[in-house]
């Protein structure tokens, strides 16, 4: 496994700024798992694992290791009488993973189509859209642990997924490198349509995965900017979800406040865009660091913006959001310090 020194991750963020990594590896098979293991073991300096750098904010340079894992290959694992299993080696982009998935003939995943990044960051934080989440198809999932060189399987009920929540990312990261992941396709589709702006666009339509996943994609290009034109990481706080009698306390001032009942519980997920909107930071811009004129759930890089620019405009957001609405935003991408 070849080591680089000070390499910069410029191009391997979506945020496209600038940092640079102290040492720079990939990781394209199972002995590069060995080095990196052997390597940590020896060397008493921080590694992080990097997938498509789709949802992190570099503020400095990284003064560590960076993994990026690059495990490529996909395959239909096994079948019963009512679903395939479909898996896929960490490295694998998540986009053609899913629009291979429809090739096949298989459903379940059209949803996602689109989200950037890797197979293996997707159980991180159980990428979700339109809808549907990763959790509703996942079977399980591989890991290495670099601490301790273990193997181990997680099934579904040990990943602990919630909304942009797993037992990776709030116990694990950087230490479980996830290998590979399978999904459990139904034979049997069932659709979720009914996300607003998805509904009316498949109004008419006879649906399929493949009718979806375009409806979907266009959707998405219509409200996302699109990273490889103007920097970003999609959604840089989380939808907040509070008790409904919070929700309907705010709602008796901000009567256009969107609210969204959870499934399960008390709870109501509001629409952090229209909150950062409504504090009037859409199109915002200092420098070139900023916030979508098109979403204002998205922050930018309009070119040469810093990791702490952007940091400091996502401050600046959460503390104007407390203020006019009572409610602190939590970032949802990881930040690198
Ligand atoms: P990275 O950014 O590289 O890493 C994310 C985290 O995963 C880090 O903590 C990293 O250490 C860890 N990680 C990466 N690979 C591994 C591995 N193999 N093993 C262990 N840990 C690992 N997200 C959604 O949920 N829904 C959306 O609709 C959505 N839309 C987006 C739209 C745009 C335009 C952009 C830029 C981002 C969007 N995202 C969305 C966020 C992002 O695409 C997802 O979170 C994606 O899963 C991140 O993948 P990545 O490979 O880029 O991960
Ligand atoms: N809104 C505004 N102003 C804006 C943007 C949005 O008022 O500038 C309001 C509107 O009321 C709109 C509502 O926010 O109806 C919701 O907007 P949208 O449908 O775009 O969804 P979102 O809540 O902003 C979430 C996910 C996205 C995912 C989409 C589609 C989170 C944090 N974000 O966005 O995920 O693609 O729904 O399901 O849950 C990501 O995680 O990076 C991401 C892009």
């Amino acid at each position: 496994m070849e080591i680089n020194q000070n390499v910069s991750l410029k191009d391997l963020n979506t945020f496209g700024v600038e940092a640079k990594a102290k040492y720079l590896c990939h990781i394209r098979n199972l002995q590069d798992i060995e080095s990196l293991f052997e390597w940590k073991n020896n060397n008493d300096i921080p590694n992080l694992l990097l997938g498509g750098g789709s949802n992190l904010l570099f503020k400095n340079d990284y003064d560590g290791l960076v993994a990026k894992v690059s495990l490529m290959g996909k395959d239909i694992a096994e079948e019963d009488d009512e679903a395939v299993f479909v898996s896929a080696a960490a490295g694998e982009n998540w986009h053609d993973f899913v629009l291979w998935t429809i090739e096949q003939g298989f459903a379940g995943l059209e949803n996602l189509s689109l989200i950037p990044g890797c197979v293996g960051a997707a159980p991180i934080q159980n990428i979700g859209a339109y809808g549907v989440e990763l959790s509703n198809t996942f079977h399980s999932l591989q890991t290495v642990n670099l601490d301790n060189g273990d193997i181990q399987e997680f099934s579904k009920e040990h990943c602990q997924f919630g909304y942009r929540e797993s037992y990776f990312k709030s116990q694990t990261l950087d230490k479980l490198l996830i290998t590979s992941v399978t999904f459990r396709l139904p034979k049997k589709p069932e659709w979720h349509v009914n996300y607003a702006g998805l509904r009316e666009a498949l109004a008419g339509e006879i649906l399929s995965a493949d009718v979806i996943s375009k409806a979907v994609i266009a959707e998405r290009q219509s409200k996302l900017p699109d990273p490889r034109v103007i920097g970003n990481a999609g959604s840089f706080f989380k939808n907040p979800v509070m008790k409904v009698s919070d929700f309907e306390a705010l709602k008796d001032t901000h009567e256009n406040l969107p609210g969204f009942p959870q499934v399960g519980n008390d709870d109501v997920k509001t629409s952090a865009g229209w909150l950062i909107d409504q504090a009037g930071w859409k199109g915002y811009r200092k420098g070139d660091a900023g916030v979508s004129d098109n979403h204002a759930l998205v922050l930018v890089n309009h070119g040469n913006a810093t990791g702490s620019e952007l940091w400091q405009i996502a401050e600046d957001i959460m503390a104007s959001v407390e203020d006019k609405f009572g409610i602190r935003l939590e970032p949802e991408p990881r930040v690198i310090a």
